[in-house]
């Protein structure tokens, strides 16, 4: 009785048991239609691609995008050519075309189909691109997804899928709208492609550490470029260069890069965290091309009742900091356990191994592997949709990123329904439409301040 007060994790360890089996049962029954309904749907009247040739668009023009596009052109079972290409920037649209032809002489086609500006990722979808990669800043991911939809594309689309939580709400409502439309819709979150992480994940959750009790989370390491102002740029042209720092375009580094971390334990809870809180601030990311984001955030997430463990806790860490301790991982701790999920390794209670993955991947593996599986679901006439858990993963860093700031508790409900908007993109029409910040006199941004900024 008292141990079920004093320590929630360890509640009803048999209920749990007997839960964790049902929902493998049923996930196996699901297999044999559809896996997993929500991640992967025959959809009505999808069209099976086959050999055909796949069309692909490409939004976004920057390192990703480009990686992204030579990573579709590679896959095999058919052709694939890459028809259209957008961003607001030509510097970056020639660099990215000269980059994927170099790989891919043959299957780019894009002599009369190269876009330039604000509305360069409507004329992308103009095309008769079969699928569209997005990969621009997050802050235009809900705006640039809404409209591939509309258009009837498949989509491709990097994490995270927003910045702020209405955006979260508008990539939900215009999946709901894939979905009708029988559209696959995949995420950039690749852990969940590679072979070792599945299996992991799959160990954790038929119980191989008991029922799990905390977990840890970490993205600590240097941090990212900086692209200075010039003279000639209007404010929002340079905040759009140097997005990683403000926070209506990267949503901060909790969101922009940790997210990867946060979305695996929220893949092993199956679900999301109920609450929050957490702290942190800028220690070094002080200068002048530094924006508003802070270069430390360090959260303590609740999740609710889950049929591996009640109210588990996930410490998380992410860190811009050189010469300090850097880990990018995923841990958790269980009552039969210890699992590193990242090296996909299990520990018996005394400390020896107690599995450890065959799979000898490395880490950019699942860069390819995403879209390995993208393209032949689509020639198969298969639609997965990984919005919903890309969106989720998405709030859940952007939640504790609101707890960080405003250094109060946050509750999942709080915050998914926040009206707190950073910025409206589909207002912005050429780079002398108003940035949604503006720096003070010095050309300093305002920095929110735990126990003081409104943040929810
Ligand atoms: N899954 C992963 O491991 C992984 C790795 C790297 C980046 N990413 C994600 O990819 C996205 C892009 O990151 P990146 O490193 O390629 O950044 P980047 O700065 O190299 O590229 C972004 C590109 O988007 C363009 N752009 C900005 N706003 C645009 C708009 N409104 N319309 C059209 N183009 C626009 C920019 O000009 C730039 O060319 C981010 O969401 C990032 O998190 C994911």
């Amino acid at each position: 009785m008292s141990d079920k007060k004093t320590n929630p994790a360890h509640d009803d360890a048999k209920s749990n048991e007997s839960r964790r089996s049902f929902i493998k049962g049923s996930s196996v029954m699901l297999a044999g239609g559809a896996l997993a309904g929500s991640q992967l749907s025959v959809a009505k009247g999808a069209h099976a691609f086959g050999s055909d040739t796949i069309k692909v668009g490409l939004v976004g023009c920057g390192g990703r995008g480009t990686g992204a596009a030579i990573q579709a052109l590679n896959t095999s079972g058919g052709e694939v050519k890459l028809v259209a290409m957008g961003d607001v920037f030509e510097d970056n649209v020639q660099s990215a075309y000269r980059g994927i032809k170099g790989k891919h002489k043959d299957k780019v086609d894009c002599d009369d189909s190269r876009f330039v500006g604000l509305d360069a990722f409507a004329k992308v979808f103009e095309t008769d691109a079969d699928v569209v990669i997005l990969a621009t800043p997050p802050g235009f991911r809900p705006q640039h997804f809404e409209a591939a939809v509309k258009a009837g594309k498949n989509v491709f689309m990097e994490k995270p899928v927003a910045s702020d939580a209405g955006g979260v709400r508008r990539i939900l409502a215009a999946n709901e709208i894939a979905k009708e439309k029988g559209l696959a819709v995949q995420v950039g979150l690749q852990r969940h492609h590679e072979f070792r992480y599945k299996e992991c994940i799959d160990r954790l959750q038929n119980g191989d550490i008991g029922d799990l009790i905390y977990a840890r989370a970490y993205w600590n390491g240097a941090g990212v470029w900086v692209r200075p102002r010039k003279p000639e740029m209007t404010e929002l042209e340079y905040q759009m260069r140097n997005w990683y720092y403000f926070t209506w375009l990267s949503g901060d580094h909790i969101d922009e890069q940790h997210i990867h971390n946060l979305d695996v334990i929220n893949w092993l809870m199956d679900g999301h965290p109920v609450e929050c809180q957490g702290q942190g601030g800028r220690e070094v990311r002080t200068g002048m091309d530094n924006g508003q984001i802070y270069d430390h955030h360090m959260v303590e997430y609740t999740y609710g009742d889950s049929p591996y463990g009640n109210n588990v806790k996930m410490l998380s860490q992410c860190r811009h900091i050189r010469n300090c301790w850097n880990s990018v991982s995923e841990h958790v701790h269980g009552t039969k356990g210890y699992c590193d999920i990242s090296k996909a390794i299990i520990y018996k209670p005394n400390g020896e191994v107690a599995w450890e993955s065959d799979a000898k991947e490395i880490r950019q593996k699942g860069w390819q592997q995403e879209h390995h599986d993208l393209f032949s679901a689509l020639r198969r006439g298969e639609t997965p949709n990984e919005a919903e858990y890309g969106a989720h993963s998405t709030m859940t860093a952007i939640m504790g990123r609101m707890a960080t700031y405003g250094g109060k508790v946050v509750k999942w409900d709080d915050a998914i329904n926040s009206e707190i908007s950073l910025a409206d993109t589909d207002a912005m029409t050429s780079f002398d439409s108003e940035a949604p910040i503006q720096p003070d006199a010095d050309g300093r941004y305002e920095v929110p301040v735990p126990g003081v900024s409104k943040v929810v």
